[in-house]
């Protein structure tokens, strides 16, 4: 039986959320032990799906599955393959909605399985340009960002519309996520920072301000200085937390983390729930922030060594 698989991994998006919808530059982490991985195998008749939202024909997919629907349609279409029959196997373990780019991770490991199972070749650029199908639809005004890093091995540094670059970092600190179990909202976020906008001359000083965050954090990555790392965690909340993308949930588990000696804590993603990140100085307090998030009601956390995520070059 012909079967041919694609992956892809979660990401985190250490400073630049929302800002970078505006063309200010974002930081975002492959997060590479938290994989999607998509099965297509050869079958006689049909377009089946199985995954976690549904299992059945391709043309039953249910409203909110449409951008999914689209985007194998899509693929279908380019390829010349459209009533080709296969069955997909879609398997993530990236939580659904917590601004860890589940949506993004699955369009890419669905494009990589079927260049793979038909044998055709596929760019880079092809492979976002893809996804972007499916993330138009989800988000409405994306900005490219969370498939440039669910596709990407490395940290990069990301401007809207320009080539994702790889960033070196040289950093001992830990990163702990930790999900708070309520859905965030990407979309909706993204709405209401733009009405925000409209109204609030103070809503456009807070993105310059993120962005300017962004670019000291770059430096303070690649010389290792962590405190100050922490403290434009800091700051950069406080500018979210501005533009009214925060949660009482996610304010709650930051007091915590910076109660119990964390350096630096922030929302990650799109907000209005979803995960926070957590900056510590070592394994052993990464551990313990963990278990305190997790005592105090956090579904799931994740520690992560930021020199593990190595530069390319
Ligand atoms: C979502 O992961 C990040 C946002 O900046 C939206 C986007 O970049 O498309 C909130």
């Amino acid at each position: 039986l012909k079967t041919a698989m694609g992956q892809s991994h979660a990401k985190i998006i250490f400073f630049g959320e929302h800002s970078v919808v505006y063309g200010q530059p974002a930081i975002c982490l492959p997060v590479s032990k938290i994989k999607t991985s998509v099965t297509i195998t050869a079958v006689n008749t049909g377009q089946t799906i199985q995954s976690r939202y549904f299992t059945g024909k391709l043309s039953a997919m249910p409203d909110s599955q449409t951008g999914i629907q689209l985007l194998i349609r899509t693929i279908l279409t380019e390829l010349k393959q459209e009533a080709t029959p296969f069955a997909m196997q879609i398997e993530s373990a990236i939580p659904a909605e917590r601004g860890m780019g589940s949506s993004a991770a699955t369009a890419i490991a669905i494009i990589r399985a079927f260049f793979h199972f038909f044998e055709e070749p596929l760019s880079h650029s092809e492979l976002l340009r893809l996804a972007d199908v499916s993330e138009q639809y989800i988000h409405g005004n994306p900005s490219g960002l969370d498939a440039a890093t669910t596709s990407s091995r490395f940290p990069i540094w990301f401007v809207r519309g320009r080539r994702p670059q790889t960033i070196p970092i040289k950093q001992n600190a830990f990163l702990v996520i930790a999900d708070t179990g309520i859905l965030g909202q990407t979309g909706l976020a993204v709405q209401y920072v733009k009405n925000r906008l409209a109204q609030d001359p103070q809503a456009e000083l807070a993105i310059e301000h993120l962005g300017q965050n962004a670019k000291q954090a770059r430096i303070c990555l690649a010389n290792g200085d962590a405190n100050t790392l922490g403290h434009l965690m800091n700051d950069t909340q406080k500018n979210l937390a501005m533009l009214g993308v925060s949660h009482p949930l996610i304010d709650q588990y930051i007091k915590l983390a910076l109660d119990s000696g964390a350096l630096g804590a922030k929302l990650t993603g799109g907000g209005m729930g979803g995960c926070l990140i957590v900056l510590v100085n070592n394994q052993t307090h990464a551990q313990k922030i963990a278990t305190v998030l997790q005592q105090n009601g956090a579904v799931q956390t994740w520690t992560e060594p930021l020199r593990s995520l190595k530069h390319k070059g």
